[in-house]
């Protein structure tokens, strides 16, 4: 079975009236990952606290949604908190996750109106409980939702995640349910986090850094990767159209000719 079958896309009824007219809608991606890198290099340059920066890129974060569901990209995962972000001094870990419980909170009555489904991957069961109650909560009340899927990633690592499908698995062959030869890519990547999507299209950096630290790694195996020197905080509608021209741009040849 192939990625797209196993997979259930999200319908998009709106009219795509908003499409920069140099955009080809038959050709958008499905799926759009976002490593949200530099609001603490964009607070710096301002003076300012790291923490501005993290605040400043919710917003950045809400356009971006909007664009999504503007354009008729249905879905949109960003890289929120890494499982190495916990080696960050423990006061700006402190304030990420109180910023992510925050928001979450502030923004569920406009998911619903907006007609968004949430979701979370990484191992969120080392996450505050404020915060899991919080995500458990908003996962509930959109799950009916088809408009646009948003996956925030939130102590992911996709090292991680692949160790994790791998004792999945092995539990299987431990019970009798499975035999080794039995295990191929669908059952392997059923067992990720993120089985009910399709593999990302377009990955997407800010801040310039040409690393993936550790996301998506099974995933992104055929994603055309953009990185631009913009900041997170910066990046706004016409960042992202940008970043849509060069992915219309490319020719996707998946090994072929
Ligand atoms: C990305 O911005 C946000 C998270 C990792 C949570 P950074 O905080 O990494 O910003 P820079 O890279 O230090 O500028
Ligand atoms: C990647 O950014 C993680 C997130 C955006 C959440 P980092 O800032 O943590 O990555 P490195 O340290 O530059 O590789
Ligand atoms: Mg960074």
């Amino acid at each position: 079975m192939t990625n797209s079958q196993r997979s259930s896309t999200p319908t998009v009824s709106h009219p795509l009236l908003t499409l920069p007219a140099d955009l080809d809608p038959q050709r958008l991606p499905r799926h759009v990952a976002v490593i949200m890198d530099g609001n603490g290099r964009w607070a710096q340059q301002r003076h300012l606290p790291r923490v501005v920066g993290h605040q400043q890129g919710v917003e950045t974060l809400k356009e971006l949604l909007r664009c999504c569901q503007d354009w008729g990209i249905p879905h949109l995962t960003c890289y929120a908190f890494s499982t190495e972000n916990w080696g960050r001094p423990g006061l700006e870990v402190e304030f990420l996750l109180t910023l992510f419980e925050r928001v979450l909170r502030q923004e569920l009555h406009a998911l619903i109106q907006e007609q968004v489904r949430i979701e979370f991957v990484g191992q969120l069961q080392a996450l505050p409980q404020a915060l899991q109650a919080q995500i458990q909560e908003a996962v509930a009340r959109t799950r009916h939702h088809q408009r646009v899927w948003l996956t925030v990633a939130t102590n992911y690592g996709g090292r991680q995640e692949i160790v994790h499908a791998c004792q999945a698995l092995a539990q299987q062959v431990q019970r009798g349910e499975l035999t080794p030869e039995e295990i191929d890519e669908t059952r392997f990547a059923q067992q990720l986090y993120t089985s009910t999507s399709p593999d990302p299209d377009l990955l997407i950096r800010t801040s310039g850094e040409m690393r993936l630290s550790n996301f998506l790694l099974w995933q992104i195996a055929y994603a055309e990767l953009y990185v631009t020197e913009t900041l997170w905080p910066d990046f706004n509608r016409e960042s992202f159209y940008q970043a849509l021209v060069a992915f219309q741009q490319r020719q996707r040849r998946f090994g072929r000719l």
